[in-house]
């Protein structure tokens, strides 16, 4: 943790002590952007059509499903790549004015490089999601990478475990802005990084595509060259195009709230102070502060690594890392009570801790610098559930949401938009079709996917969409 002082945190968890039950009655701004989230692996399936190459996930789904839990896959998933008409339709029901999606890269190069593409159909698929977005008066904001690299490039080197990724991330990128940044105003380098790189280079076998396991030194590779590509992405988009094109750049970080288990033992507010400065500031810190890995204080037993296993940015580096988001995009999803041990702090229970958000949002604003934050998740999902009458989910975005506005009102975060996670129930990774996250129902034993608004989604418009903003 930079920035302040230990006692200054200590003063500020203990100040923000629990407002739990207090329900804050009023109105979001006007301009307030309101959406919903999905990303391409999740809802696209068509995984080989004309031409598209294979990623990491179809790989590892085809290849290793006995890692997966459910012996799933994403091949047809809600088949938004031939039903993106019945995505606009329900988009458009909910009268949201924002819209994030991802791209998905071997749909565009099937090997990852130039020289395999564009696709003709990737192209024009793309084209045809933003211009009838933008027709129905819906911002696209857009992600380039949401976990599904090309395998080509996996296999030929490793992946982001190799830094002879960078070239080949930015060629895409810059292909990206220059083929769509007209008409995109938001774009995120990367999904969850976190995420990534510990579930896939770090715990990777039963756990995330590539399925790399190397918990102790490919997961910082992995960070490493996510955190170059995006620095470099951005200074990319910065000198060439954001003049002509107008538009924002910044990437998603995924971050729990960490509780102390009590705000009276001083070890329990360090132990969540060291929590969130290395797993939201391994990506943060060099992103949005010093340019540098968070310091931990030489705390060698964290995670049970060494600062030292870190690789090390040159000073030039640091440089361009440096400043490099327009934006904190932020997917939240929950809370963890923390306590202190001798290696690593140990989480304790996970709790749907609305205010947990809150806390988080104030604390953001302290540690880099108030940014404007884009919360690009929220939302819950429900296990093997057929329902439509989702009650937990009305009370969790009602919850949640309003935690958000009274940072918003009380706390003077700059939070300006919110899409929830997600449009639609979809493939959520290792967990397969078991756990559905979406506003409308998909039935995925039915060729035709069809969407069904769930109790969550009118809810969710009369609040966001139907222009009222009002809790
Ligand atoms: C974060 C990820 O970005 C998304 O892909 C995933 O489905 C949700 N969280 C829910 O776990």
């Amino acid at each position: 943790y930079t920035g302040n002082g230990y006692d200054v945190w200590e003063k500020f968890v203990r100040q923000n002590a629990f407002e739990r039950d207090e329900f804050y009655h009023g109105e979001f701004p006007k301009k307030f952007g309101w959406g919903t989230a999905t990303a391409a692996y999740q809802i696209e399936g068509a995984w080989n059509v004309e031409g598209k190459g294979e990623s990491t996930w179809d790989h590892y789904t085809h290849n290793a499903p006995c890692r997966l839990l459910y012996n799933q896959t994403g091949d047809v998933a809600c088949d938004s790549y031939h039903n993106f008409d019945d995505d606009l339709a329900i988009i458009k029901e909910l009268g949201l004015s924002h819209y994030r999606f991802s791209l998905s890269w071997s749909r565009l190069f099937p090997d990852g490089k130039l020289t395999s593409g564009p696709l003709p159909d990737g192209v024009r698929y793309y084209n045809d999601v933003i211009n009838k977005l933008i027709a129905a008066n819906v911002e696209p904001m857009v992600t380039l990478f949401h976990w599904d690299l090309p395998q080509a490039l996996q296999d030929e080197f490793g992946g982001f475990n190799s830094s002879e990724i960078i070239p080949y991330y930015l060629d895409y990128a810059d292909f990206c802005f220059r083929t769509f940044g007209g008409r995109v105003k938001y774009w995120f380098t990367f999904n969850e990084p976190y995420v990534y790189c510990t579930l896939g280079h770090g715990y990777g076998v039963a756990a995330f595509a590539p399925g790399h396991y190397s918990p102790g030194e490919g997961v910082y590779y992995a960070a490493h060259s996510i955190i170059k590509s995006h620095a470099q992405a951005y200074h990319i988009y910065n000198n060439t195009y954001r003049e002509s094109q107008k538009g924002q750049i910044g990437i998603t970080l995924n971050t729990n709230w960490v509780e102390p288990m009590t705000t009276t033992d001083l070890d329990h507010i360090e132990a969540s102070q060291r929590s969130l400065a290395f797993s939201t500031g391994w990506f943060a810190e060099p992103i949005f502060n010093s340019g540098d890995y968070p310091d931990v204080g030489n705390r060698s037993e964290y995670y049970n690594i060494t600062y030292d296993r870190l690789p090390k940015f040159t000073e030039e580096e640091k440089e361009l890392n440096k400043g490099t988001s327009d934006f904190f995009g932020l997917n939240h999803y929950t809370s963890n009570l923390i306590v202190p041990c001798s290696y690593y702090p140990e989480e304790g229970p996970t709790y749907d801790i609305p205010w947990g958000i809150r806390k988080l949002l104030i604390w953001i604003k302290r540690t880099y610098g108030d940014p404007v934050i884009y919360i690009t998740e929220n939302g819950i999902s429900e296990h093997h559930s057929d329902g439509l009458d989702d009650d937990i989910r009305v009370n969790y975005y009602k919850n949640y949401i309003n935690e958000v506005l009274k940072a918003i009102k009380e706390d003077d975060v700059n939070v300006k938009g919110y899409t929830a996670w997600s449009l639609m129930d979809n493939f959520e990774w290792a967990e397969g079709y078991s756990e559905r996250f979406g506003l409308h129902w998909v039935n995925f034993t039915d060729p035709e996917r069809t969407r069904i608004p769930k109790k969550s989604a009118s809810y969710y418009r009369s609040l966001a969409g139907s222009g009222t903003y009002q809790l």
